[in-house]
């Protein structure tokens, strides 16, 4: 009996032993694609995390400077504890408050990683593990196809998700990223892209003399925790109005509630038009090096985050520090916390729907 035993915990430690030697050898090698367009522009991204590590764009003397801010290496997005630079954000871009909520009747409870709140995804969200790359090249340009299965319980969330993600450089020097996903429970999603962008190029300063337009209306107002109140404010009147072209910095320092709230721009604005249409969200222009950006999104709201929690300890891929706003992101989106808020937009995945949602950054530059 005693030997039958021995026998059969050997025989489940061999199992342990050559089902995590499957796990590990079924990790992908982590990879970095270099894609170049017709133009010259170059984008260089690896499949961990789905990161976004350099962009080489010209400016308006024909001088092409990398205008995000990164890592040189993989290793070092793994090794430095950095808020998010470039990486493809999931299973929730953003907030759910307290890490809880209910579908179907059934409380689902996620990782908690920022105070009393879930935040992209959680402790290992996507930005942190290991994709399946894949270059190709569409009639459009260079592209990278990342995929990843979440497992069902992953950060807390239902269901297996498969979900694809494409980066695309196009002749036109726009990046398009092209999400899709399905699952096999109902589940809640809302994919995102987090980029630093500094149109002076990376660790030249701050970002607070970009000029931003943003097509919205109205933005979710928020409280201290960044959890949305459930209503939403008009930007008319307000250092929210982006509607005509306004540096970042013009009013960032106004004594408005939401600003300080957010320590700066934290908040998601109610892109105009029809979400599920691929519509015009924002303009930037920056006058020193006439650098523009035009962002076309499905989503129905998009971030502005100015780098308010950058505080000049890390130090970027040229050996400059990034200190406090020295990166802007606008992170297409739908609104915080809706799992939570019956009355946003909603963020719920059924078994066997199709989730589809795509953003485009084109580049170019003002004479
Ligand atoms: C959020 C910020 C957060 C940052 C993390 C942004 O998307 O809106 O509140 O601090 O990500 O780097």
């Amino acid at each position: 009996m005693r030997r039958l035993q021995k026998l059969s915990y050997f025989a489940l430690a061999l199992l342990v032993l050559a089902s995590s030697v499957l796990i590990a050898q079924a990790q992908p090698p982590v990879t970095v694609y270099k894609l170049r367009n017709a133009h010259g522009v170059e984008a260089q991204i690896t499949n961990y995390g789905g990161i976004l590590m350099s962009l080489k764009v010209p400016d308006r003397n024909g001088k092409f400077d990398d205008v995000v801010l990164g890592f040189n290496t993989p290793e070092d997005y793994m090794k430095k504890n950095d808020p998010y630079f470039g990486a493809i954000i999931g299973r929730y871009g953003n907030r759910i408050a307290k890490g809880r909520f209910k579908l179907n009747g059934v409380e689902y409870k996620l990782a908690v990683n920022n105070g009393e709140n879930h935040l992209h995804g959680g402790i290992k969200g996507f930005d942190k593990v290991v994709w399946t790359g894949r270059e190709t090249r569409t009639k459009d340009g260079p592209a990278v196809v990342l995929t990843y299965l979440s497992k069902d319980g992953e950060e807390g969330y239902p269901g297996n998700l498969r979900v694809t993600v494409v980066y695309r450089l196009t002749n036109n020097n726009e990046l398009r990223i092209d999400y899709s996903a399905t699952t096999d429970k109902d589940t809640v999603l809302n994919l995102t892209h987090h980029s630093y962008f500094n149109f002076l190029g990376e660790g030249n300063g701050d970002i607070l003399n970009h000029q931003v337009k943003i097509d919205a209306d109205e933005f979710v107002p928020t409280d201290a925790g960044s959890i949305p109140l459930g209503t939403l404010s008009k930007v008319v009147g307000t250092p929210f109005d982006f509607l005509k072209s306004t540096a970042i910095g013009a009013r960032i320092n106004d004594d408005n509630e939401q600003l300080k709230l957010g320590n700066g721009y934290d908040h998601t604005f109610v892109i105009r038009g029809r979400a599920g249409t691929l519509r015009h969200a924002a303009s930037v222009y920056e006058p020193t090096t006439g650098r523009t950006m035009e962002v076309f999104t499905t989503e129905p709201g998009m971030q502005l985050y100015t780098g308010n929690f950058l505080n000049g300890t890390l130090t970027g891929k040229s050996g400059k520090p990034y200190p406090r706003r020295s990166g802007f992101c606008l992170e297409t989106q739908h609104y915080p916390d809706s799992p939570n808020q019956p009355s946003f937009p909603t963020t719920t995945l059924r078994k066997g729907a199709a989730y589809h949602s795509t953003t485009i950054y084109k580049f170019g530059y003002q004479k």
